[in-house]
């Protein structure tokens, strides 16, 4: 039987954006990025109508191709049904976008349970997952990133708020090892820590009322998201978009931690 040489096979398969969580908010604004900067994309959220408009969308005004699905990434098998499809298609995942998340508030033991592992389930196993399935590929061709959405809520505790902020904390922590292991292989990782933004997350995390989302300055999705793209294109590791974001950081490290956890309570509590 006749030998092939893997060098002489030809990589015909197509670079994509692998983008989790683009059926709104941030997601959305992130492939709207991408796509103005030529990239073909592969969009995944569970509303796969929405997913379908945005696709219309950004390849009627844009010379790309977009490809879909809907997945519900909090699924054990999703992570292995989305390469089943990125193969099914012949895409290589060239950089991965890991925004699908969302938050819960409340006291930590009258939160739904299962809802809390979902959350968990979502923010941190398919983000793991996903990257384990990916990156490696990346590796092999030297080349490669991965935007992964976190938030400022991983830079401190989260008083009623404290499943999300330890999964984002998790996120950030991650991203800032694998920038390490990754960089002699040509894989840039950067954490797109944003705060506040008016998107579908304070209403599904129950704090449309809080203080955070009605008194403190809240960015639209689309600065949050040029922000990161253009934080990701540079190669920076950690963007914060908004300077009193990054001041509120920064001071929290020098201010008591009660104090710092009292205020943090304050403002995510929900009313
Ligand atoms: N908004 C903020 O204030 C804020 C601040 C800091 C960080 N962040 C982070 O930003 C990221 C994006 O959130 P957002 O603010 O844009 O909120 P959003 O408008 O609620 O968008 C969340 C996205 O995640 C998708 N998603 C939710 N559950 C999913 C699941 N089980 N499987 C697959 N996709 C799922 C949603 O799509 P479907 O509903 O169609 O599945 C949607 O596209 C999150 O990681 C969030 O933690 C948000």
């Amino acid at each position: 039987m006749a030998q092939i040489n893997p060098k002489m096979v030809e990589d015909t398969s197509r670079d994509v954006v692998l983008i989790t969580g683009a059926s709104g908010g941030i997601g959305a604004a992130l492939a709207a990025e991408f796509a103005a900067a030529g990239n073909d994309l592969f969009l995944v959220a569970r509303r796969g109508d929405m997913l379908a408009d945005l696709a219309t969308d950004l390849t009627d005004k844009h010379d790309i191709q977009v490809d879909f699905l809907a997945l519900d990434l909090t699924k054990a098998e999703a992570g292995a049904h989305l390469e089943a499809e990125s193969i099914r298609l012949g895409v290589n995942v060239d950089i991965l976008v890991n925004n699908a998340g969302f938050g819960l508030s409340g006291r930590f033991d009258r939160i739904d349970r299962e809802a809390q592992l979902e959350m968990i389930d979502l923010n941190i196993r398919a983000l793991v997952d996903l990257t384990l399935r990916f990156v490696p590929g990346m590796m092999k061709r030297r080349r490669g990133g991965v935007l992964n959405v976190g938030s400022i809520a991983g830079f401190l505790p989260g008083p009623y708020m404290a499943g999300y902020y330890a999964s984002k904390a998790f996120v950030g922590s991650y991203t800032a090892a694998l920038a390490v292991e990754c960089r002699k292989a040509g894989v840039r990782f950067t954490n797109l820590a944003p705060g506040p933004v008016a998107t579908g997350f304070a209403a599904r995390a129950g704090m449309t009322r809080t203080p955070l989302f009605r008194r403190l300055q809240v960015q639209d999705a689309a600065t949050v998201a040029r922000a990161g793209y253009k934080g990701f294109a540079a190669g920076r590791r950690l963007v914060i978009p908004n300077i009193a974001n990054r001041l509120f950081i920064l001071a929290s490290r020098f201010v008591p931690n009660r104090l710092r956890d009292a205020v943090v309570a304050y403002v995510v509590r929900p009313r």
